[in-house]
Formats: structure tokens, C-alpha cells, sequence
């Protein structure tokens, strides 16, 4: 192979991997897919059925571009869903930036028509999910725009009960308090952000739907390196 070969051939790699490289970062993040799923609940009140229950999870204001969020918003309304459960991570850490961003995020809020609901994941709870006082904000902020936030509670929502578990890594993670509102042959779903509460012995035979957010990414694995996780 001579030399100007060898160029043009390295030439043509360093465009592709610039290409791939462009939509990875450009592209694929802003890319917005609604997914639809049958959801049988055992039991469920005879006014739900039919109806359309809306999950939005992992907004991650702060860090997550927010015009992309309000425009991802304003699509979802469109589906006028009956009911929206928020699974936590509104936010992440970012020097305060978030909370404003946040109350512009909120502005353009989902809410279902019978019932919006939301509870928190471990970055509500700002730096080493610890603060305490940084998921009170978030709270009162999503309880202001009109989300019954559910803090190891339950609500009822045209007879089918919605329990939130607080989060698994936060400050106030309660299950066994969150799962007192559970009872058998009762219409119900939860709501955990962190997935791992599965593994967890918590459930008092519970056998219904658990809506979880937090587990994100994962797609990408380069070589030599841990795969791209975001949670
Ligand atoms: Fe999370």
C-alpha cells in the first residue's frame, strides 16, 4: 500500500468515527420515542379500562437540555393521558442552576386528566443523595405544579391505587410504611425509581405492575471500558 493509500483510507475512518461520533453526541440524546404497552391491572375499576396511564421519568433538569424537555413535554401532552406518574430524578446537581431550570421545566408539566402523580430518585436528593432539604425543594416545587408526590404514600385514583416507595439510596426510604397502604385483591401499582427494590424483601406478596425509572443508558459499551450507564 503506498502512502497516499494509506491517507485517504486513514481519511475515511477518521470521518466515519466523526460521524457516529456526532450523532452519539448530537443526535441520539434528542431523539424522543414514545413506547406503548398494554397494562393489565387485576381488578381495576371498570372507568379505567381503556384509559391511558403516562410514565415520564428521568428528566434530569440541570443537566438535560431544557428546551429538549419542554419540547418533549409539549409532544407528550398530545397523547392527553387519564393518568402521569413521574418516577423520580426531576433534577441533578448543578450548582443551583436546576431549580430554575426546574420551575421553567414544570411549566409546561403533563398532568393527567383524573390524576398526576410523582415520586423521588436518589438525584432529588442532590450531592451524595444525601440532602435532605434539596429533596423537600423538589418536592414542594412538583406539589406546587400540581403532582401529588408520593413519599412512601398511596393515592387512589379512580379506585386503582397508586403506592410510591421513596428511594432506595435517598434519606427517606421507607418501603414498609409505603407498602401499609398495600392490600391484597386491591387494584394497585408502584412506584419505585430505583429498579434493585425488586430484590428486595419488601413486597408482601405483591404481584402487580412496579414502574421504575433510574436505569438509563447502557447501550454503548467501548472497548476497554465500562458501558455508558447513566443512573
Ligand atoms: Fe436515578
Amino acid at each position: 500500500m503506498n502512502r497516499r493509500k494509506f491517507t485517504k483510507i486513514l481519511a475515511t475512518l477518521g470521518g466515519a468515527s466523526a460521524i457516529t461520533g456526532l450523532y452519539a453526541w448530537q443526535v441520539e440524546p434528542f431523539r424522543l420515542e414514545f413506547v406503548q404497552k398494554k397494562m393489565p391491572v387485576k381488578n381495576l375499576p371498570g372507568m379505567l379500562r381503556g384509559k391511558i396511564l403516562m410514565q415520564i421519568s428521568d428528566m434530569h433538569v440541570g443537566r438535560t437540555d431544557k428546551d429538549f424537555l419542554i419540547r418533549s413535554l409539549k409532544e407528550a401532552q398530545r397523547y392527553r393521558p387519564d393518568i402521569v406518574v413521574y418516577t423520580g430524578d426531576f433534577i441533578t446537581e448543578n450548582g443551583g442552576v436546576e431549580f430554575d431550570e426546574l420551575n421553567e421545566v414544570l411549566d409546561h408539566k403533563v398532568t393527567g386528566k383524573i390524576g398526576t402523580v410523582g415520586i423521588l430518585g436518589n438525584h432529588d436528593y442532590g450531592m451524595g443523595w444525601s440532602q435532605a432539604d434539596v429533596s423537600n425543594r423538589v418536592t414542594s416545587m412538583a406539589t406546587g405544579a400540581g403532582i401529588t408526590m408520593l413519599r412512601n404514600s398511596a393515592v387512589v385514583i379512580g379506585g386503582l391505587s397508586i403506592i410510591g416507595i421513596d428511594d432506595l439510596w435517598g434519606t427517606n426510604y421507607r418501603p414498609e410504611v409505603a407498602m401499609l397502604h398495600y392490600t391484597e385483591g386491591t387494584p394497585t401499582i408502584v412506584l419505585s425509581h430505583n429498579p434493585d427494590t425488586c430484590d428486595e424483601d419488601i413486597w408482601k406478596n405483591y404481584k402487580g405492575w412496579i414502574l421504575s425509572g433510574h436505569t438509563h443508558g447502557g447501550q454503548v459499551k467501548p472497548p476497554f471500558y465500562r458501558r455508558l450507564l447513566y443512573r
